[in-house]
């Protein structure tokens, strides 16, 4: 498939592909009710034509951010896309004001891990038991931008 990825708001009509990819990839995964937006909410997804491919999702609190939820369908991974649309939140929330980002990710998920650490994220600790199905300990990291 000739992908076009473009980054743009999601829409109401995306929440059935949301789900999808983010059964497969996430155990356990969001529930639908969990894609409600509020105010703090920013909300994208990469598309290519009416193919959804990701999505991120983080809140923002001047001057933080924190991702919530980041997936790429399994079937275009190591295309360079999760690489896209993270590079391109940095960019976004740089011009939101933010000056520190946060993520928790778990511990063997070495794919995540790497990605983040070519972004400058570094590990600030660990929340032991964070995440269940199966139980694992969440790593928490941090990006700073200022200073
Ligand atoms: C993590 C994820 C978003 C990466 O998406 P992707 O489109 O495959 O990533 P890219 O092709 O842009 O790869 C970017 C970098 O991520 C790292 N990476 C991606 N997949 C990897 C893998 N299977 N093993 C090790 N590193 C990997 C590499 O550093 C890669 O750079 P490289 O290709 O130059 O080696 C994707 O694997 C995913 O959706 N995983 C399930 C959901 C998830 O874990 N979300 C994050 C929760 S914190």
């Amino acid at each position: 498939m000739e992908l076009e990825p473009q980054i743009r708001p999601r829409q109401d009509s995306d929440l059935p592909q949301i789900l999808k990819i983010e059964n497969q990839v996430f155990r356990p995964p969001w529930p639908e009710e969990a894609f409600q937006e509020n105010d703090f909410t920013r909300f994208w997804v990469l598309c290519s034509g009416d193919k959804l491919l990701g999505y991120i999702i983080y809140h923002v609190v001047p001057d933080e951010a924190v991702i919530v939820n980041f997936a790429i369908d399994p079937d275009f991974w190591r295309r360079g896309l999760g690489n896209h649309l993270l590079g391109h939140t940095l960019g976004l929330i740089r011009a939101e004001g933010v000056n520190t980002f946060y993520l928790d990710v778990r511990r063997s998920n070495q794919a995540a891990l790497d990605l983040y650490g070519k972004y400058g994220f570094r590990r600030l600790g660990v929340r032991k038991n964070y995440y269940s199905e199966p139980p694992e300990d969440a790593i928490v990291m941090v990006r700073n931008f200022a200073g």
